[in-house]
């Protein structure tokens, strides 16, 4: 089975955007990821939010919803957090490896960052599609580079578009690695190791089944369930062991658990927001 449709827009992207976008209308303040956007690009999904509370997933009462909110917006403040630490350090490039609908490329408070939104071809035309509907304009320094990861060239397609090779750049490759091939994956990686010094790279990843406790086993299962359903599928997973191993090639690593995103992002709040078991973790990884 293949882990994208060719032809159709990704649901895991329009998911995890309603989940940005619940945190906005419905978490206490101080939000923990702040995006003036996230509701705006929605449209019209948007109001299914707002006409269903209580009944849908990405609204707030269930604890296992919440858990997996914390991890959407929890990685999505450490990529942009880490993103700042790199352009102070003279990144002047902000890559997205399957962007979604991240709306980063649109709130950039980084006056001479140029951003790359990567995707696959189906999803970006239904992303650039929704800004248009939407009223988003299309800043100058963003450039749209369509690439399907498991067929096409990362380092073609980015040459295409304009990327400089010879200047250090960041990654952010959020929700997409349990998608990929392992050969994709290790592609993508030497990919970025071979870019200039004070590049970096965040990517999150869920560990296999079964190191899981039997509880986390059933909440993998329905998530993994549930994005068979939408046509997507997890089949890629690795231990920090493992995900250490496949950084080798990298000067610095930090790996993140459950534990420590939730004492960097979540406490003292004033609402039960914060990650549930030992699944999910974020790394950040620099040259
Ligand atoms: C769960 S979404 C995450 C989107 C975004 N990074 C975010 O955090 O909102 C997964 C993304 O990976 C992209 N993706 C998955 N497999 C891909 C492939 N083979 N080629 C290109 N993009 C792919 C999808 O198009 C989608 O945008």
């Amino acid at each position: 089975m293949e882990a994208v449709d060719e032809a159709r827009p990704s649901q895991t992207a329009l998911r995890v955007a309603l989940r940005r976008a619940a945190h906005q209308l419905y978490d206490a303040r101080p939000l923990v990821f702040d995006d003036p956007f996230a509701v705006r690009i929605l449209g019209a999904h948007a109001e299914e939010l707002q006409r269903t509370p209580g009944r849908n997933p990405a609204y707030k009462a269930r604890p296992y919803s919440i858990g997996l909110r914390a991890l959407l917006v929890a990685r999505s403040r450490y990529a942009e957090d880490r993103l700042a630490d790199a352009v102070a350090q003279g990144a002047t490039q902000y890559v997205l490896l399957g962007a979604g609908l991240d709306t980063f490329a649109h709130r950039n408070p980084h006056a001479h960052l140029r951003v790359f939104e990567v995707d696959h071809p189906a999803t970006q035309m239904w992303k650039r599609d929704l800004l248009r509907d939407n009223g988003i304009a299309s800043p100058e320094n963003l450039v749209y580079a369509p690439v399907d990861f498991e067929r096409q060239s990362l380092a073609d397609q980015l040459r295409e578009a304009g990327f400089d090779f010879a200047a250090p750049s960041f990654f952010a490759w959020l929700g997409v690695v349990p998608y990929l091939t392992r050969e994709t994956f290790r592609a993508t990686i030497e990919f970025i190791a071979a870019q200039p010094k004070g590049s970096g790279v965040v990517f999150d990843y869920g560990q296999p089944r079964e190191v899981l406790s039997p509880l986390e086993q059933l909440a993998h299962d329905s998530l993994a369930a549930r994005v068979q359903q939408a046509g997507e599928e997890f089949r890629l997973f690795f231990t920090p062991q493992e995900i250490a191993a496949e950084l080798r090639n990298f000067r610095e690593i930090e790996d993140i658990g459950s534990a420590e995103i939730n004492a960097r992002y979540f406490a003292d709040r004033t609402d039960a927001l914060r990650l549930m078991g030992s699944a999910a973790r974020i790394v950040g990884a620099w040259l």
